[in-house]
């Protein structure tokens, strides 16, 4: 069994960059279970074997997306949101015209909510009346996390952690005992499956760029290659948003706070050698 789960963890590791050590192999039993009743398969050795023969397609999907952990809520950690409102905006170069393109991405985005939420944000500023246009692109290697960002359909319990109260009549609507998001935010984000592992083409440059609660699940290599790609996606004057937990200090210095508060860096304007 342990050679099974080995071969798991380090299947989803390549692929994915997320680290499943030997203390949370009790993940695989947790979270298989019902990978294997779809795929009518009795145990994990049984799965093991059919992704050797074959590690793509629709079981390997259903592997990554079982093992992905697409926690995520409305407005997460409410200051780096209110930092974005309060001081980023005003920074960015289309902030300072009130005109052109504002591109945000929500890299790592799980189920949409981050992206939702700036696309509120964006609402309430008055962006998008002053004439400003947005385009927030929205990826996640998880095409099971894409699929529910893209049907914007959150249910009670979900809208009630981390939105204002007064946004759920304003931006949703209900729908079967849930709520959608309304058609008008629901067309500023567009989703699109992305590996942050592999190289990323045709995306363009980005002003600000949410890649949060995803770098924790990486070893430091990979935290420094997708700080190096993220570095690479940022417009003149961008900024990018890590997780609570997350720093780009030590791992590269290729970034300086954007302001003061730890949630928003920008590219050094003269990166050290
Ligand atoms: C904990 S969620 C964070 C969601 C959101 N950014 C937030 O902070 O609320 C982490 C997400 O990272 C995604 N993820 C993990 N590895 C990834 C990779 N290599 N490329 C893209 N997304 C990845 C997972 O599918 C998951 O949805």
């Amino acid at each position: 069994m342990t050679a099974t789960l080995e071969y798991l963890s380090d299947l989803v590791r390549r692929y994915s960059g997320i680290q499943i050590p030997e203390e949370k192999f009790y993940l695989f039993d947790n979270r298989l279970h019902p990978v294997l009743k779809k795929h009518a398969l009795p145990a994990l050795e049984d799965l093991a074997v059919r992704l050797r023969g074959n590690p793509s397609g629709p079981l390997f999907s259903d592997l990554i997306d079982a093992m992905t952990t697409n926690e995520t809520y409305f407005f997460r950690d409410k200051k780096p949101f209110d930092e974005l409102a309060n001081a980023i905006l005003p920074l960015l170069p289309a902030g300072a015209t009130g005109a052109g393109t504002l591109r945000i991405w929500s890299a790592a985005c799980a189920t949409g909510q981050e992206a939702y939420s700036t696309a509120m944000l964006l609402s309430e500023d008055g962006w998008v009346d002053r004439g400003g246009r947005v385009e927030i692109l929205a990826t996640d290697i998880s095409g099971h996390a894409l699929q529910r960002g893209m049907d914007a359909v959150y249910s009670t319990h979900e809208v009630q952690r981390g939105l204002p109260a007064e946004y759920l009549g304003k931006y949703f609507e209900p729908i079967h005992g849930d709520w959608r998001i309304q058609a008008a935010l629901r067309q500023m984000v567009r989703f699109e499956k992305l590996n942050l592992l592999e190289p990323v083409f045709g995306i363009g440059r980005f002003d600000v760029i949410f890649c949060r609660n995803v770098l924790i699940y990486f070893d430091v290599p990979t935290k420094m290659q997708i700080l190096k790609q993220l570095h690479r996606h940022l417009a003149p004057g961008g900024v990018f948003s890590l997780g609570g937990a997350e720093t780009p200090i030590g791992l590269t210095d290729l970034y300086e706070p954007a302001i003061p508060g730890g949630f928003w860096w920008r590219a050094r304007s003269a990166p050290q050698a």
